[in-house]
């Protein structure tokens, strides 16, 4: 079946720093692989495996960020890592919620999933990437 997509990268979610848009587009893989899920109506049985799948895939990429943020001083970190932490936190929770086997629950959390990550790509993501552009870092 035609692969269909709830997120479209484009170039307006690039912040021109290589390794950060991989990973991002990879998160935007594992959106789309549950919004496929749900597509063909069989999301029930994939959720868990895809949100256990997003929360260690956001761990790598949160550390990566958060590792680069302490080496280089970046004096916004303690909020932008709250924002990591939240995530987290929600995403944990939507794992637990599954058990109830609640199929409205697949929207909400494709809706948040969708929601954070393009807020946060275009939001904190975009302000570090600003900062450390003017401080002529050129690779993360
Ligand atoms: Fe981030």
């Amino acid at each position: 079946m035609e692969k269909k997509s709830l997120i479209t990268w484009t170039e307006e979610y690039e912040l021109g720093y290589n390794t950060i848009d991989e990973q991002h587009k990879k998160l935007v893989e594992i959106i789309n692989n549950l919004y496929n899920a749900f597509v063909e109506a069989h999301a029930m049985d994939v959720i868990s495996e895809i949100l256990n799948e997003m929360l260690d895939y956001t761990a790598y990429h949160f550390k990566t960020e958060e590792d680069f943020f302490v080496k280089n001083n970046y004096p916004e970190m303690e909020n932008h890592n709250k924002e990591h932490r939240l995530f987290v936190e929600k995403t944990k929770g939507f794992i637990n919620k599954y058990s109830t086997q609640d199929a409205n629950l697949t929207y909400d959390v494709m809706n948040f999933l969708r929601g954070w990550l393009l807020a946060h790509i275009q939001g904190s993501d975009r302000e570090y990437s600003r900062y450390f552009k003017k401080m002529g870092i050129k690779e993360i």
